[in-house]
């Protein structure tokens, strides 16, 4: 109905707002988009602008991820939070306000999940973690991390949960086909914390 287009319409513009690129120019006059992997990630505005914008670009990154899920909520409505948040998902990776060119639909998923299923959440981020820790590479921790937790959406009996799981883990490794290319030729850009890195 009208309700869940308004919504999905709303999600979308939040999903839209480029973190990396409008933190980049405004603050350090870069857009992140220009360097490095040529992401406007999380990841690639660590990798240019230093940990403060990091860190700034991953919370605002996940947040909208989690407002967008919060609309059904706001709307006194009973649509589904994780299939109102794709349209973040959608915003983050085609974004309006940045010529479509946008991020790769980690950080944005994870924050709709922080709605839908809190202790998942954490758990997510624990697996995310621990991969990390073991590769030493971002790019590794994402994919690995969203297959890990679509295999254990499985055990959910949560039919929409886990199609878009799988949907987003599909569409996640289709948005690193760069990554996987450089993780294959041992060119993937390491981390400097984590086991691969110090051997
Ligand atoms: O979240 C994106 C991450 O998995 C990889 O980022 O900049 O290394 O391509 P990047």
């Amino acid at each position: 109905d009208i309700q869940i287009i308004i919504m999905l319409c709303l999600s979308y513009l939040i999903g839209s707002i480029p973190s990396g690129v409008w933190i980049g120019k405004i603050f350090y006059h870069k857009d992140p988009r220009d360097f490095g992997s040529g992401n406007m990630g999380t990841t690639n505005t660590f990798r240019v602008l230093g940990k403060k914008a990091g860190t700034i670009v991953l919370i605002m990154d996940m947040f909208k991820g989690t407002v967008a899920g919060l609309l059904p909520l706001m709307f006194h409505s009973q649509a589904n939070a994780m299939l109102i948040g794709l349209g973040a998902i959608i915003g983050h990776v085609f974004p309006i306000f940045a010529g479509f060119k946008g991020g790769k639909a980690v950080a944005t998923s994870v924050g709709v999940l922080l709605v839908y299923n809190p202790p998942f959440f954490f758990l997510a981020w624990i697996i995310f973690l621990t991969v990390l820790l073991l590769s030493s590479m971002v790019s590794v921790a994402s994919m690995v991390g969203f297959t890990i937790v679509t295999v254990i959406t499985f055990f959910f009996n949560d039919w929409i949960l886990t199609t878009v799981a799988v949907v987003l883990t599909i569409f996640i490794y289709y948005r690193h086909f760069s990554n996987l290319k450089r993780i294959f030729s041992g060119q993937e850009n390491l981390v400097p914390f984590g086991l691969v890195y110090y051997l």
